[in-house]
């Protein structure tokens, strides 16, 4: 009659302690079952008084020894969830591993690098200049003068009248003649900042800058280096097209259109059907640049042109609003 009590409370116990999922469900049940207040255990040795005289004896040595089995059963079931919480049981080493994020590169970035490789491989070097830059270096030496319109604060960040965020990569024309002497080859990339905010404008946006300058060189090296490098850059053959233009720091000046890229020329909206796409200016280096760096003209002549990144990036990845190139949102940049 007794032992079916025990079976009963050995069988519950088994059920409650193999069900238990972390230690504190362990030490609940070591409390409902062992437990010195009401533990089912210490319930059971209350009703002693209802056993036999003859069978107490036996019937408490049957308590304790379960008792010692529970403890027993305690014992293991902690050391299970303990194990359990440093390697998971139920790790299942088929099921796919978690992705994690992997940054990568910006529109602007991927685009920059393609630009520089594609002149490195034309034998230019990529130089850079301060984006904090001076009004000289900004403006006077690039033939700008003072009552120049570009130099209103309209147009131009100026942090005091003489210091100011560069408009233009075309001050690191100025500050690489400084440095070197013909042959000069280099291409200039890096941020420009204007008080110009729309659909297609940013305050801060990327331009790259060509300067070639050694004996000898023409409009038809320049015209000739755009071609190959459009070309190479949008992976299909293009035309360069040169509008007449005006530049302060260049004589003559142009403005580059290429073939559109998006319909190849037959017109569509993105060239508003003119078969062109307006890309960036150009021209031959103004003698006198060259005299505010020391380059004897007569010696030597040059061109430079000047693009705009962003403007390629748009093109090159179908992006109709700058803005998307800055407002850092991954949803879009995941797509590149
Ligand atoms: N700096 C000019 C601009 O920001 C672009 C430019 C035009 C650069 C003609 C040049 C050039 O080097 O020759 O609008």
């Amino acid at each position: 009659m007794h032992q079916e009590r025990f079976d009963d409370i050995r069988a519950r116990f088994a059920e409650d302690i193999a069900s238990a999922a972390s230690e504190s469900d362990v030490l609940d049940i070591k409390g409902r079952y062992t437990g010195k207040k009401r533990g089912i255990l210490q319930e059971l040795m209350a009703s002693l008084k209802e056993v036999a005289p003859e069978e107490r004896p036996a019937f408490g040595q049957a308590v304790n020894a379960l008792k010692s089995e529970l403890e027993q059963g305690v014992d293991e079931a902690l050391a299970r969830v303990r194990d359990a919480k440093r390697a998971p049981a139920g790790l299942d080493v088929t099921l796919p591993g978690l992705r994690p994020d992997l940054g990568h590169l910006h529109p602007i970035t991927r685009v920059r690098r393609e630009i520089e490789q594609i002149f490195i491989s034309m034998g230019y070097a990529v130089a850079t200049g301060p984006e904090v830059e001076d009004a000289y270096h900004n403006f006077e030496a690039l033939n700008t003068p003072a009552d120049h319109p570009s130099r209103d604060i309209q147009d131009t960040f100026y942090i005091t009248p003489d210091v100011l965020l560069r408009t233009q990569t075309s001050p690191v024309q100025i500050r690489t003649m400084e440095a070197r002497r013909p042959p000069i080859k280099i291409i200039a990339p890096g941020r420009v900042f204007r008080r110009d905010d729309d659909v297609s404008h940013s305050p801060m946006f990327f331009q790259v800058e060509g300067l070639v300058v050694d004996r000898g060189i023409t409009m038809a090296h320049l015209k000739g280096t755009l071609t190959h490098f459009y070309g190479a850059l949008f992976h299909r053959d293009v035309e360069v097209r040169f509008r007449p233009s005006f530049f302060p720091f260049t004589e003559p000046s142009a403005e580059t259109d290429l073939t559109c890229v998006i319909c190849g020329g037959s017109g569509c909206a993105v060239c508003k059907r003119t078969g062109w796409l307006e890309i960036g200016g150009c021209g031959m280096v103004d003698p006198a640049v060259f005299g505010f760096v020391g380059i004897d003209p007569e010696a030597y002549t040059g061109f430079a042109f000047g693009l705009g990144i962003d403007r390629i990036a748009m093109l090159k990845y179908g992006i109709d609003h700058i803005r998307h190139l800055y407002d850092n949102d991954v949803r879009f940049l995941e797509q590149f």
